[in-house]
């Protein structure tokens, strides 16, 4: 038998420890959630990727009667990139939310299926894409994509 450990790093940090590049994003992202369709969670999530020709996608999710039809922000956001500019690496994401009119006080986690998503778009992209989880407390700073997803599915 071998055991095996999976870790990684990541950075928690507050508005005023941001790049001006994450500032920017993020605050996109909380822009975002402003066109979220949430009537069924009334969570309206925001998503905005900086892509490496500068230019700085926004979604958000989109929710549907027949639940598992909607779509979380990061795949809407995420996959509209990959539909109009599919040879441009996405450098950053950001990712916001907010309820009852306010922000998280911690930042939210990508689901599972976004995080499968996000590793392939890395993958396809073969360079790092940097995550920025905001909360109004604190935000999460993750290096690459792939650091979520521990045994990603692949074949
Ligand atoms: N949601 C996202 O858009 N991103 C996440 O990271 C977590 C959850 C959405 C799905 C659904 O529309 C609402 O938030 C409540 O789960």
């Amino acid at each position: 038998m071998e055991n095996k450990t999976y870790s990684f790093e990541f950075e928690i940090l507050k508005n005023n420890e941001l790049s001006e590049t994450a500032s920017k994003v993020i605050n996109e992202a909380k822009k975002a959630t402003e066109n979220s369709y949430a009537p069924y969670s009334k969570f309206q999530v925001g998503a905005a990727v900086l892509l490496d020709n500068e230019l700085i996608i926004k979604g958000n999710n989109q929710e549907n009667i027949a639940y598992p039809s909607g779509l979380c922000a990061e795949r809407v956001t995420v996959f509209a990139a990959n539909a109009n500019f599919p040879s441009n690496a996405i450098k950053v994401l950001a990712i916001a939310a907010q309820t009852g009119g306010k922000f998280t006080e911690k930042p939210i986690t990508p689901c599972g299926a976004c995080r499968q998503v996000l590793c392939e778009t890395e993958q396809r992209q073969k360079s790092p894409m940097e995550i920025y989880l905001y909360g109004t407390e604190e935000i999460i700073h993750i290096k690459s994509a792939e650091d979520l997803l521990p045994l990603a599915f692949e074949f």
